[in-house]
């Protein structure tokens, strides 16, 4: 069983996650999309809303099994004997960070880090800033499954 994780915020998922998520699925046996929490960053999706929406976006994805983790990464892959992460590379600004991080993990317990570049069309994208054009009424709808529009919209109304 080859096995990868794509691990992230997701708040919420975006067209480029789930661009990666896609291709790593056709890449390995099984897909773990790990939400991971950081409490000391407060989203706009509680952990519970984010696992429902990659759930529903993925739902095509028979290999695509979507977690929450509260801990290290490397823990969440030693726990299901992962051996690789998979990320994507919006641009070269991604990479000091991620390079860091990927070091890190290697060092830490020996998982591997493989980047997939985003595709051109979402290497501007990220959830902060959807979330931000969303929040002053910008079309966004290009930029994330409906789904996760719909959710969008309605949390923005009951703020
Ligand atoms: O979507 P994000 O916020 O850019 O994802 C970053 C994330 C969650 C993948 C990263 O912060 C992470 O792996 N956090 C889990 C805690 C951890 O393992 N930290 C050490 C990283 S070397």
């Amino acid at each position: 069983m080859r096995r990868a994780v794509c691990p992230g915020s997701f708040d919420p998922v975006t067209n480029g996650h789930l661009d990666i998520i896609a291709r790593a699925s056709r890449l390995y046996d099984t897909v773990y999309v790990a939400v991971m929490v950081n409490k000391s960053k407060q989203g706009l999706f509680s952990i519970e809303e984010r696992i429902d929406l990659i759930e529903q976006v993925t739902a095509d994805l028979d290999n695509v099994q979507v977690e929450s983790f509260h801990g290290l990464l490397v823990d969440f892959c030693k726990q299901r004997e992962i051996p690789a992460i998979v990320k994507g590379l919006r641009a070269v600004s991604d990479f000091d960070y991620e390079l860091q991080m990927a070091q890190m993990n290697i060092g830490l317990s020996g998982v591997e880090t493989l980047f997939v570049p985003t595709n051109p069309a979402y290497s501007f994208l990220s959830s902060s800033l959807v979330k931000e054009v969303a929040q002053w009424g910008g079309d966004i709808s290009h930029l994330v499954p409906p789904q996760v529009l719909d959710a969008l919209n309605a949390k923005l109304r009951q703020q």
